[in-house]
């Protein structure tokens, strides 16, 4: 199958998907139609900014055609107040109501995610997802045994083991795990991308995210809690967080310290 083409009828031979390459891939024949350079297939990341910026709908990516493409939906536009809103209340939920969070809304929170910014569109991002609550509970336990060898956080450790109390997970009725190859291009930030763009995604939707760091630290250094994650080989926890219904809601924004700009 061709990557590119073009159907000629359609093209209004304004260039646009020409300036909108990132790599340059593309340029005008003798007619002004765009076309593709000779090893362009080679350099192309599959972004589909050409086919997403294209305003007839006459450019056709990997047999993906423009009417086959989901359109982009203007009446869902959120202005800027509701962004700002929407980053400002953004809150660390620990604090949950006995509610799951059905698999049909983590399902849909999943497929969002695809779009969230990759080094080099390449996608590395996997994720797991618990909502056993034995098994948060269990992993909950592990990383106190990880704490608990290492020497820190004594106050969480004695929590667990004298009031049962999981300051850790924090009885989350889901627990989400991005992991990637340790050999991909960037792992940390794609998955720490995704999982800031999970935890505004959810906040929208009435679920409470919370970045798990402690089950982070014990994902990535303690040996029996890498078992029993069973990432796929070469795989490597990058980001947590618990997610949950907020059992109390939050009245106002707390202050925080002013912005560390320079303009050099
Ligand atoms: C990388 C990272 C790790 C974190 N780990 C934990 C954690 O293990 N437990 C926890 O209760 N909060 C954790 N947090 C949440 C922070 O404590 C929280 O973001 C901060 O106090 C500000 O509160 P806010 O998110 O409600 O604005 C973590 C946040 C980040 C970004």
């Amino acid at each position: 199958m061709q990557l590119i083409t073009i159907d000629k009828d359609k093209c209004k031979k304004d260039g646009i998907c020409i300036a909108e390459c990132p790599f340059n891939i593309l340029k005008e024949n003798a007619g002004g139609v765009p076309e593709m350079i000779p090893g362009g297939d080679a350099t192309c990341m599959r972004c589909g900014h050409c086919l997403a910026v294209c305003p007839s709908g006459a450019l056709t990516l990997e047999g993906a055609a423009p009417a086959a493409c989901e359109p982009v939906k203007k009446e869902w536009s959120m202005d800027a107040g509701a962004m700002e809103q929407l980053l400002k209340t953004r809150r660390s939920v620990r604090v949950y109501r006995d509610k799951p969070v059905s698999h049909e809304i983590a399902g849909r929170l999943m497929d969002m995610l695809r779009w969230a910014p990759t080094a080099k569109n390449l996608q590395p991002v996997h994720w797991t997802l618990v909502d056993d609550r034995t098994k948060i509970r269990t992993m909950a336990g592990m990383t106190i045994d990880w704490l608990r060898d290492s020497n820190m956080f004594p106050e969480m450790v004695s929590a667990w083991e004298n009031d049962g109390e999981d300051m850790v997970l924090r009885g989350a009725p889901l627990l989400a795990i991005a992991h990637a190859h340790k050999d991909a291009l960037n792992p940390q930030a794609d998955c720490t991308i995704a999982m800031t763009t999970l935890e505004l995604a959810a906040s929208a939707m009435g679920i409470g995210g919370c970045w798990a760091g402690f089950f982070m630290g014990a994902a990535q250094q303690y040996g029996p809690l890498e078992a029993y994650l069973d990432l796929p080989e070469g795989h490597h926890v990058y980001a947590a967080l618990m997610l949950g219904y907020p059992k109390f809601s939050y009245q106002r924004i707390p202050a925080r310290e002013g912005e560390k700009v320079r303009w050099l």
